[in-house]
């Protein structure tokens, strides 16, 4: 048993390498924003949910250690009513680390500080105040790209401990995938934030999350339906004969061109990206 900055993991394996060389120096440098930035450090909000989903849990880890591909089309309804910004200026790479573990929507260094700066007006001074004080705080914890960074994305620990959390303003979700058999997934969710925000800041961030990846929210919701209808699709005779397709993006593998962000870098099929990296323009 190992504890990590406050989370404690275990397995059973006696022979396990340390947690810090499972979780890796490459995956940390991004993760350890989630748990630097926090004026008061990280408090659960609310009560772990758990729900079922008729899937493969595998699915679901799969999703969040990087599968960006879908976002755009399976949460297409959500952009088109402007409950979140411009794709482009959310999500610019994927990351592969070492030991199965991955992330997406990774902003361009900057672009999430920008982002919350934006959210902020919208949400009043109390916010600002907040954004600014979390931005300082980052700037004396960890190195100036990783403050530039400001915000993550979402990722997966392998094998089934995924994370959400994009911005100042948005919970560092965890979701649990507890296989129930071969098509059945028991989710355990818990939101964590920062316990001295301001109140009018932590409000906001329950709510958008339960609005968001949560069983009821708009993208829990796209994304549990897909994992569903996947299980089902491989479920039949002639698909248990085939296997998945795994090619897609293989062999366009590179490292990160973002200066000295860490991983083996994917890049994003988002509209500017693709035609970025089509046109060899990959600022
Ligand atoms: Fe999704």
């Amino acid at each position: 048993m190992e504890n990590y900055k406050g989370f404690i993991f275990a397995n059973w394996d006696e022979d396990a390498i340390p947690l810090v060389d499972y979780l890796g120096a490459d995956q940390l440098w991004y993760l350890d924003l989630a748990f630097e930035a926090p004026l008061g450090g990280l408090e659960v909000i609310g009560p772990t949910m758990k729900f079922r989903i008729k899937a493969n849990w595998k699915l679901a880890a799969e999703n969040f250690a990087g599968d960006d591909y879908h976002v755009l089309y399976t949460h297409g309804s959500a952009f088109q009513i402007g409950f979140l910004p411009d794709y482009d200026t959310l999500g610019d790479y994927i990351a592969y680390f070492g030991h199965g573990h991955g992330m997406g929507d990774i902003s361009k260094p900057g672009r999430a500080y920008q982002n919350d700066v934006g959210m902020a007006q919208f949400l009043g001074p109390e916010a600002i105040e907040y954004v600014n004080a979390v931005h300082e705080r980052l700037k004396a914890r960890v190195s100036p790209l990783q403050a530039e960074m400001h915000g993550l994305g979402q990722g997966n620990i392998f094998p089934n401990l995924s994370w959400i959390k994009f911005g100042v303003f948005h919970v560092f979700g965890l979701f649990q995938w507890h296989p129930r058999g071969p098509g059945e997934i028991e989710v355990w969710q818990t939101a964590l934030f920062d316990r001295d925000a301001p109140q009018s800041v932590k409000d906001f961030a329950r709510t958008q999350m339960s609005q968001e990846n949560a069983a009821a929210g708009i993208f829990g919701q796209d994304d549990g339906e897909n994992f569903e209808q996947i299980t089902e699709s491989a479920r039949g005779v002639v698909s248990q004969t085939r296997d998945f397709n795994y090619a897609m993006g293989l062999g366009h593998e590179a490292r990160s061109t973002r200066r000295d962000t860490p991983a083996i870098w994917g890049t994003i099929r988002s509209r500017t990206t693709a035609t970025s990296i089509a046109t060899g323009s990959n600022s």
